[in-house]
């Protein structure tokens, strides 16, 4: 077996994962390599999962019952969690959305309702990147659209980065936002923050980081990355779906107008006007996701128990060997950053001529599972001219036995497809 240093001890820690047991096709082992997409969740967010709704379901913040009580201490002790994860200053700062599409589209609405300093108009100017998953592209053409504000992006190098050559001309006075994926979903790349948020803060721009492929696999600290917004989701880091976050600034919080009107974001309702609760409550419109966000809680304290450092330093071994595996294999262009230098765990590739929907269908009859497609980042594959990739990422739990399948799997539609 390939030892690596740095490696977890991925056979304990598949224990806790039962889907990782499953053979599919016919008695194939499942290889798991679709993590970008979604992880796999361990039996400890299972419970928490089930326990909350056989001990604890009820509504939060309405009433004042026992079961009312609990189940909103348990919300709430969730939203301490996150706020310690991320080393948020205060919890006040941690809003719960659905998922990151979410929590980036409240952004985007916050600012183009916004009164001076922060609104967003005709005069103004929206910064993002080529790299941008959809859910960090359309909000913001949405927004460009109903406000007239105009979209700039930076572009990328053929070797994955952002060409940051021009950041003096893409970001200017006129920058009211500048929003963009610390990791990527599609390449991989980790992007330079540093330079980026030194250049927003300059002209007062505010700064929106897309942290969906961060947050699961490194420690993120909202306070050291500087920016006004974070945004990420629960179920790309052992949570559950249907759970998001979005941390920001307190102050910004406090001024920028609610997106979502409901139930539990009020102070008051007359028939003429309402006024808000304080923020992270303005931004909850409704019932949130309690359950969910229990089970974010229960992913964080797993996650946390493991050690982010550790993980880290797991992936980067896992995604070094899976550069050098794949840089072997002939006719593989990896698209995005070929050395595992600040770099994530996913990894796209085209194989030849070969359609990726086509490489993806013959792993999946050997058991390996990967995406294949745009992966919600279309203007990157046009960009490289090609229609798609295929994509493996890892997570804590993959294997250097994995890497091999996955090669080996390769060679096997390599030879289907003559
Ligand atoms: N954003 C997810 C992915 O990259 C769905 O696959």
């Amino acid at each position: 077996m390939t030892q690596l240093p740095g490696l977890l001890d991925t056979e304990a820690i598949r224990k806790d994962f039962p889907i990782l047991d499953r053979q599919v096709h016919d008695g194939r082992k499942l290889v798991y390599l679709d993590n970008a997409a979604t992880s796999q969740k361990p039996r400890q967010v299972l419970d928490a999962l089930s326990e909350y709704y056989e001990r604890y379901n009820a509504n939060v913040h309405r009433g004042v019952h026992v079961l009312a009580e609990e189940a909103t201490a348990l919300y709430e002790g969730a939203r301490d969690k996150v706020a310690a994860f991320v080393n948020a200053p205060s919890r006040d700062e941690v809003i719960f959305t659905k998922n990151a599409s979410e929590s980036l589209n409240l952004v985007a609405n916050m600012l183009g309702w916004a009164d001076e300093p922060y609104r967003v108009d005709a005069e103004t100017e929206i910064v993002i990147t080529e790299m941008e998953h959809h859910s960090n592209i359309v909000p913001w053409q949405l927004l460009s659209q109903r406000t007239g504000a105009k979209l700039k992006w930076f572009g990328l190098t053929d070797d994955g980065r952002l060409d940051l050559s021009n950041i003096d001309e893409v970001i200017t006075e006129k920058t009211k936002i500048v929003s963009f994926v610390l990791v990527s979903n599609i390449l991989g790349t980790v992007n330079p923050v540093e330079a980026i948020v030194r250049r927003a803060q300059e002209v007062g721009a505010l700064v929106c980081i897309d942290a969906s492929q961060a947050a699961p696999h490194m420690p993120l600290d909202v306070q050291a990355l500087q920016a006004d917004f974070v945004a990420f989701t629960g179920h790309k880091m052992c949570g559950p779906t249907g759970i998001g976050v979005l941390w920001g600034r307190q102050e910004l919080l406090e001024d920028l107008p609610p997106f979502l009107g409901g139930g539990e974001m009020i102070e008051t309702v007359s028939m003429h006007s309402s006024t808000y609760a304080p923020a992270p409550h303005k931004f909850e419109a409704g019932t949130p996701p309690i359950a969910q966000a229990v089970g974010l809680g229960a992913a964080i304290d797993y996650l946390n128990a493991i050690g982010m450092d550790k993980i880290l330093a797991h992936e980067h071994a896992i995604t070094e060997y899976a550069v050098k595996r794949l840089t072997e294999v002939p006719d593989l262009r990896i698209i995005g950053p070929a050395t595992a230098e600040d770099r994530g765990a996913a990894i796209s590739f085209t194989l030849g001529d070969i359609h990726p929907h086509d490489v993806g269908q013959v792993l999946d009859e050997q058991g390996i599972a990967v995406r294949v497609g745009h992966h919600c980042a279309r203007p990157v594959c046009l960009r490289y001219g090609i229609p798609a990739t295929t994509r493996a990422s890892f997570y804590l739990y993959s294997t250097p036995a994995e890497i091999d399948a996955l090669v080996d799997g390769l060679e096997h539609v390599r030879n289907f497809f003559g």
